[in-house]
């Protein structure tokens, strides 16, 4: 059977819509009906009027999109697809957190379950969290969770004194100063790319700081034809297409028994899972209905400031 074949005449006969994240493997993304970052799939999800929606990403954007699309069938590839940042958060410790801090508006990142989510005041990604906690007084007290890391890179660039959840991605985490530093003495032409999902000192080495569709309006737009790439490694599919004659290297993650610059969550889903899913229409992503009620709220808050951003 002819995988790829086979899922083509599932997608059109089921008027499906398939979705897919930048750190999906590039013979998904090239089947996909759309490629974006977290905040393009979440607007996509809004205004998608098919039936069935396959969301080729982990299992918060597929929880994102159902609580957007309550009435629409949501497929994950692999329910079992999470993420180490959104497991860094853990709903009933996060809800006390909150509690011990009154009168604080809580941000919190999309990498998150629906539980949390339903804590939130505004959700945002990493395409727009400077814009929208900017948009707020410069005095506003704020809980900023679970990343850490883009936490912190927030606070750095705008003054804040946001109140950090201590939690962390295990991808983004791994990647080495050390190791880039050597990469960019050696490429000393070379942009530096990096995803605010880093660590600070990954970050303090960057040309350019930013979601993945930031690091890739980046290099088809910049005047460079060296980059070093610190963010998952599926990216790297999406800016070799699109710049064909530029030169992307993968930023190294630190040595270690986890050391890797894929996401394993994001690899659960294959081209098998992905026709099985189609033929299937299962695994469907189902959201408990008063933590959607709830959850909703934060997501189309986001939805609409990014709107009047521009984002
Ligand atoms: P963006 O899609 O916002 O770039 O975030 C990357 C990520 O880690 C998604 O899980
Ligand atoms: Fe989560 Fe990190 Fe994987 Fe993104 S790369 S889905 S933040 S574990």
């Amino acid at each position: 059977m002819n995988l790829k074949e086979e899922i083509n005449r599932l997608h059109r006969e089921k008027h499906a819509v398939i979705l897919a994240h930048y750190y999906q493997e590039g013979d998904i993304q090239d089947l996909a009906d759309f490629v974006g970052d977290s905040l393009a799939l979440a607007q996509w999800a809004s205004r998608c009027d098919a039936d069935i929606l396959v969301m080729c990403g982990v299992h918060f954007m597929g929880e994102t999109a159902k609580i957007l699309c309550p009435d629409k069938k949501v497929l994950v590839p692999d329910l079992t697809a999470g993420c180490s940042l959104a497991d860094s958060c853990p709903p009933d410790r996060f809800a006390d957190f909150v509690k011990a801090h009154p009168g604080h508006t809580v941000i919190s990142y999309v990498n998150t379950s629906a539980a949390v989510k339903a804590l939130t005041d505004v959700v945002v990604t990493s395409g727009n969290a400077r814009r929208i906690v900017e948009s707020f007084p410069a005095d506003e007290p704020i809980i900023f969770g679970p990343d850490r890391n883009l936490g912190a890179y927030i606070n750095a660039v705008t003054g804040r004194k946001m109140l950090l959840w201590d939690g962390a991605c295990h991808v983004h985490e791994q990647f080495s100063a050390e190791k880039i530093a050597a990469l960019k003495a050696a490429h000393p032409d070379a942009e530096v790319l990096v995803h605010p999902e880093c660590r600070s000192e990954v970050v303090r080495l960057a040309d350019v700081v930013g979601s993945t569709a930031v690091l890739l309006k980046h290099a088809v737009k910049s005047a460079c034809r060296r980059f070093i790439v610190a963010t998952e490694a599926g990216i790297l599919h999406e800016m070799r297409k699109q710049c064909p004659d530029k030169e992307f290297i993968p930023a190294p993650p630190a040595t270690g028994p986890h050391a890797c610059n894929e996401c394993d969550f994001m690899r659960r889903n294959t081209l098998e899972k992905l026709y099985a899913c189609l033929r299937d229409e299962s695994p469907a992503i189902e959201v408990d209905p008063d933590t959607a009620a709830r959850a909703v709220r934060p997501i189309e808050r986001m939805l609409e400031l990014s709107a009047r951003l521009g984002l």
